[in-house]
């Protein structure tokens, strides 16, 4: 099917109680290997980009790529850059293509926050485009964005509920104790606030700094009302890793399709354990192609 609104996909997995996997990928081997997990699962999936990889590919070849593996699928696919800071590259995803982006204004005050949310909403709904924001901080590093976790600041519902009246946005990224990357001491999450979050306002909740997170804290998470879980770096890690122990385990051989293969069905495990746990496998009817 064609890439669909990732506002819409968000809006299911709220209304039904599951959460949505946002994945980063950088490379064709990793979107295949996310959206080949997805359909083996029947599960919506978010296929997400940093602005790096949008730099190194262009926002055309990304959506042309995604659109390909995912046309003749029956879950929905939706395609969001992750963490857009620079207004240019924004609007490059939006008329790309992509089905949402995210402005990350969030190291701003409240007020420019809003403004410059605001300004993204307008242009990417005139195209049909969802859009995220963030408000309050989190820990780690994104692209150029180095936070350190003790000014990580928790997101309270007044806020929350004031950013999306005044910005527009679809969905929103809060801040309750998760970090970007892996976690250097054991992370300590605030779900109450999450729970609380997530009673007070009408749309859907993400939650960044997936990688490290224990299946029991997922699995919280979900039961909290997260509605997007966002997965980076442990992607990679397991792409990078994958790749190493293949080579070291078959020295002389020069095939590189067996090492990629061998690399997909891990990173392929890797979505299948987090969609399971998200509780979004088996959301779509493989005759019907409808979210629940
Ligand atoms: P991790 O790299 O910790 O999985 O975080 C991903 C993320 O939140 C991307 O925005």
């Amino acid at each position: 099917m064609p890439l669909e609104n990732t506002g819409q996909i968000l809006d299911a997995a709220r209304k039904a109680g599951y959460c949505v996997g946002a994945f980063n990928v950088f490379d064709h081997l990793s979107l295949e290997s996310v959206i080949n997990a997805a359909q083996d699962f029947l599960a919506p999936v978010i296929i997400q980009t940093s602005s790096g990889t949008v730099r190194r590919f262009g926002a055309k070849q990304l959506v042309a790529m995604t659109r390909t593996l995912s046309d003749d699928l029956s879950i929905p696919v939706g395609l969001h850059l992750d963490h857009g800071t620079e207004m240019e590259l924004i609007q490059e995803c939006i008329d790309a293509g992509y089905t949402s982006v995210m402005i990350d204004a969030s190291h701003f005050p409240f007020v420019e926050n809003v403004l410059r949310t605001r300004m993204v909403v307008e242009n990417a709904h005139e195209k049909g485009v969802a859009v995220e924001g963030e408000i309050g901080i989190l820990a780690g590093v994104e692209d150029d964005l180095v936070v350190q976790q003790d000014k990580a600041i928790y997101t309270t519902p007044e806020e929350a509920i004031q950013f999306q009246a005044e910005s527009g946005v679809d969905f929103l990224a809060v801040a309750i104790g998760t970090a970007h990357g892996f976690y250097k001491v054991e992370p300590r999450l605030d779900i109450e606030t999450l729970r609380v979050l997530h009673e007070s306002v009408e749309f859907p909740l993400v939650i960044h700094g997936g990688t490290g997170l224990s299946m029991s804290i997922l699995s919280a998470l979900v039961s909290a009302g997260a509605s997007k879980l966002n997965i980076s770096t442990q992607i990679k890690k397991v792409f990078i890793d994958s790749l190493g122990s293949y080579i070291k385990t078959h020295p002389g051989e020069y095939d590189p399709i067996k090492m990629l293969k061998y690399t997909r069905g891990e990173l392929m495990n890797t979505v299948s354990d987090y969609l399971e746990v998200l509780g979004s496998k088996g959301r779509i009817n493989e005759e019907s192609e409808s979210l629940s």
